[in-house]
């Protein structure tokens, strides 16, 4: 199958990059305007493969997407592309509402003209698949999970921008029928995220003996799926998916913030036996920090759905999976520290 994947540098994108390239069989089109949170470095592996093509755009350019979309013929779009940080959010919105929401608009309203003219097999195979997150739901009440019914209640730009996003792509599959899916998943963790993110972030910073800073008292409980675990699921969503579908991701690992930063340092520390003499423990170097405004406190993600209708479920065992990720970054720290 074609695959054009917007924001494919991304920590979400390079990962499915990869999971597709193993497969061997698909030809990918990567769109991406690499953002400072692109993994760049990455794109020189994946261009030597024959079935990978890059180019640098932006999902805003509707030029360049009516051109692409003709040229390569693909019989799926994956929206990964977006601005993804919730602190930058709160800072300078714009950015998020121009790519996240104008721009999965472009997408959208161009592959609509483009599915519209195919005929046949390629018609009915044909499926745009957008890549969204729990923080639409707000934080969870109730039973403690999140649903695919759940009511949106966003807290930040971000999240608003997302919430947005997910309305127009169900919008253009009332309207014009187009075959859309989408999938919203919790807390991704691995290997490719740029470290503004809580899991790089305070593994980068103990590396370099600075503060781990945690937001308020630190027991905002998010709801952690490991990265190769969501690129499977979001495989198995546009290969199986039913048309129309929203479809929950995660992994039932509920953790609060500060347990999950105390779980890092104590790896760390029995990874790592040459700290300098201030510290005993990476711990001594957590602090806590004002918290960030309409900070969500809670996020659990009910992934039944996925697992009944289409037999995905997690893999990667998180105690396993952190540990996994902190090694990666211990030997690729000169990726990210300059
Ligand atoms: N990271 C998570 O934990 C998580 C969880 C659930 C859902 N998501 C969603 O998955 C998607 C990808 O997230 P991520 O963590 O990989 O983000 P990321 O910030 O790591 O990557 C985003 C990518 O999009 C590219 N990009 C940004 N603006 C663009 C534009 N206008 N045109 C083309 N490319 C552009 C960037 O260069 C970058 O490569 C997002 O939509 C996000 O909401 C992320």
């Amino acid at each position: 199958m074609k695959f054009l994947i917007t924001g494919g540098l991304g920590f979400i994108g390079t990962n499915l990059i990869k999971f597709l390239l193993s497969k061997n069989e698909h030809e990918i089109l990567n769109l991406d305007k690499i953002t400072y949170s692109a993994n760049s470095s990455v794109n020189k592996y994946f261009k030597l493969n024959d079935l990978y093509r890059f180019v640098k755009g932006d999902i805003c350019d509707e030029t360049l997407l009516t051109s692409l979309l003709n040229d390569f013929k693909p019989d799926f779009v994956m929206n990964l592309a977006a601005e993804s940080h919730v602190d930058k959010s709160i800072s300078g919105p714009n950015d998020f509402i121009r790519t996240n929401i104008f721009g999965t608009t472009n997408l959208l309203n161009t592959t609509k003209d483009y599915w519209s003219k195919l005929s046949g097999e390629k018609k009915y195979q044909f499926r745009f698949h957008h890549i969204s997150t729990d923080e639409v739901f707000g934080s969870v009440f109730d039973d403690g999970l999140f649903h695919e019914e759940s009511r949106y209640d966003p807290s930040s730009p971000y999240a608003a921008s997302k919430a947005s996003s997910d309305h127009l792509v169900r919008a253009w599959h009332k309207t014009y029928g187009l075959p859309i899916l989408i999938s919203n998943c919790s807390n991704n963790y691995g290997p490719y995220q740029y470290p503004e993110k809580l899991i790089p972030l305070i593994i980068l910073n103990a590396l370099n003996f600075k503060t781990l800073p945690i937001y308020g008292n630190g027991l905002q409980v998010r709801d952690w799926l490991h990265v190769e675990d969501h690129v499977k699921a979001l495989y198995t969503i546009i290969t199986k998916g039913k048309v129309g579908e929203t479809y929950n991701i995660g992994a039932n690992n509920q953790i609060s913030n500060i347990k999950l930063v105390k779980n890092i340092c104590n790896f760390l520390d029995s990874e790592i036996e040459d700290k300098q003499k201030e510290i005993k423990s990476y711990k001594d170097l957590i602090i806590y920090v004002k918290d960030r405004p309409g900070h969500d406190v809670c996020y659990g993600i009910d992934a039944r759905k996925i697992k009944k209708d289409l037999d995905w479920k997690p893999e990667i065992d998180f105690q396993l999976g952190i540990q996994k990720t902190i090694k990666w970054y211990i030997k690729n720290k000169f990726l990210y520290i300059t």
